[in-house]
């Protein structure tokens, strides 16, 4: 020890960081680790067959004081998480939407950690902004979505984490416009009512709690025997709340609703909006994607009417969670509501005004490159590539939807326009409830449920990325014979 400090330069040179060779080796290992997953994932039980408490148990109760050897953690990973996983990549599962992925996705995720960029403001990395903005406009395009949502005329699209919070986003820039930015000064005053069908994803209901619309001012409109949203229910509803001194000011129709894939009639919807004024929101999360194929554009007729649209890449368009694509008419409104400027973040371009600065347009300040991963999925599959699996997996669907309605021990619960089937044996909801059970134990599939008009109710939803006729035609089989000699009375 010289002096009053010790000599601490021997430690300071130290570093505990992962060197570039190191990271070279352990990245080959989890590169084959994730490899030798994709060619065995239908091996493994689909869902998780551990009881609660098992994976947390699994670990010691403090933390590492020193590092640890990348490989024992690598099996740690094997041994004591992957028991954990229920295997939304394994071609057997088809529970509630998919989460699907694909190798060009994981790629671009992991060149999007390696560059490490935090795109808040678009001088913090003009790429992470423009390529975005690039392989969105192409997007409006491959779906064939208004050209009101191209970044060349008044509005434009970005990647936020969820649909759920696209939602949240559509509902305040609607609550802005209704109020004339009043409720960003001073809050709600409790008189404006937004409208979604009774078959609406929850995520619209966590919306008008999160922006102090109140749950007492989202009216649920009645749907018609395909579960879609009754037009002129909505119109009734709208009027009457008029006539009561409330102010109508968003209404959001699905495009594949949760419990069965109903399609909401979105011309007659956006008419009625465009009637009273009311800002009309598009939630298309899973079953956007069946635009890809220009055959199945049907699904989404009206959406020129939109005033803001999303749909989630990371549900059936092989992009891995998360990347949800949000679409407004009009940036300016979605803009103004959202934008706030401390000085910290002033910069020539932004006080330009010549650039995005997709700060503004989501919740976050920051956010990172997901761009990449949907920039190298459209390169490396094509629009014909996407196509050709969308077509895939709804022609599956319907050919097992054929099957059920063949089988005289089953019933179809609602039209099956897409990639979701929803069906029930005749017979009391237990007796579904515990097929069910019996399937999803079995390890071999995993499908979940919902309850249409009040009875139990299956839906087997074809979605992941590697499922193809043999993983269906051997689901049906098992539910098939899980089902038993069942006689019909
Ligand atoms: C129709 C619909 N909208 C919204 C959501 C919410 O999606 P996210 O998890 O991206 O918020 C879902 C989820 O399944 C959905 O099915």
């Amino acid at each position: 020890m010289t002096g009053l400090y010790p000599d601490t330069r021997n430690i300071m040179n130290k570093s505990f960081h992962m060197s570039p060779d190191e990271f070279r080796k352990n990245a080959e290992a989890v590169v084959e680790w994730i490899a030798r997953y994709q060619e065995n994932v239908s091996k493994f039980p689909v869902l998780s067959q551990i009881e609660p408490g098992e994976v947390y148990a699994a670990f010691p109760e403090h933390p590492p004081q020193r590092g640890e050897p990348f490989e024992q953690v690598l099996r740690d990973l094997d041994e004591k998480v992957m028991p954990g996983i229920t295997h939304w990549q394994s071609p057997n599962f088809y529970a509630y939407f998919p989460s699907n992925n694909s190798g060009p996705s994981i790629l671009g995720d992991l060149l999007s950690s390696g560059i490490g960029v935090q795109g808040m403001l678009w001088a913090t990395s003009p790429a992470c902004t423009e390529l975005e903005t690039r392989v969105l406009d192409w997007l409006v395009e491959m779906l064939g979505l208004p050209s009101t949502f191209l970044s060349s005329g008044s509005g434009g699209g970005v990647i936020q984490d969820t649909a759920s919070s696209a939602t949240l986003c559509a509902l305040l820039a609607a609550r802005e416009r209704a109020t004339n930015f009043a409720s960003n000064e001073v809050g709600c005053d409790g008189t404006l009512v937004a409208y979604t069908s009774c078959h609406a994803h929850s995520s619209l209901e966590k919306a008008v709690k999160i922006a102090g619309i109140g749950k007492k001012n989202l009216r649920l409109v009645d749907v018609d025997e395909a579960f879609a949203m009754r037009p002129e229910a909505l119109e009734r509803m709208v009027e009457a709340d008029r006539r009561a001194g409330k102010k109508p000011f968003l209404v959001m129709a699905t495009v594949g609703t949760t419990s069965s894939n109903a399609l909401d009639p979105l011309g007659a919807i956006g008419g009625i909006a465009r009637k009273h004024g009311l800002w009309f929101h598009v939630d298309s999360a899973m079953a956007g994607t069946a635009a890809l194929c220009p055959e199945l554009r049907w699904t989404q007729k009206g959406v020129e009417q939109a005033d803001s649209y999303v749909f989630n890449p990371h549900k059936w368009m092989f992009t891995n969670f998360d990347c949800s694509v949000f679409y407004v008419a009009d940036r300016k409104m979605l803009i103004e509501t959202l934008s706030v400027l401390p000085e910290y973040l002033k910069n020539q371009a932004t006080m330009a005004g010549a650039v995005f600065d997709y700060r503004d347009w989501h919740i976050p300040l920051g956010r990172r490159f997901r761009a990449l991963k949907l920039w190298l999925l459209l390169r490396h599959y094509g629009v014909e590539g996407l196509q050709h699996h969308i077509r895939r997996h709804v022609e599956l669907a319907q050919e097992f939807l054929q099957w059920v309605k063949a089988d005289e021990r089953f019933e179809v619960m609602a039209p099956a326009p897409l990639n979701l089937v929803c069906f029930r044996l005749k017979g009391s909801d237990e007796e579904n409830q515990a097929l069910m059970e019996r399937l999803n134990q079995s390890g071999k599939i995993y499908l979940s449920h919902t309850k249409l008009n009040g009875k139990f109710t299956l839906r087997l939803c074809v979605g992941q990325a590697q499922t193809e006729r043999e993983h269906v035609g051997a689901a049906w089989e098992l539910i098939r014979s899980e089902s038993g000699n069942r006689v019909i009375e």
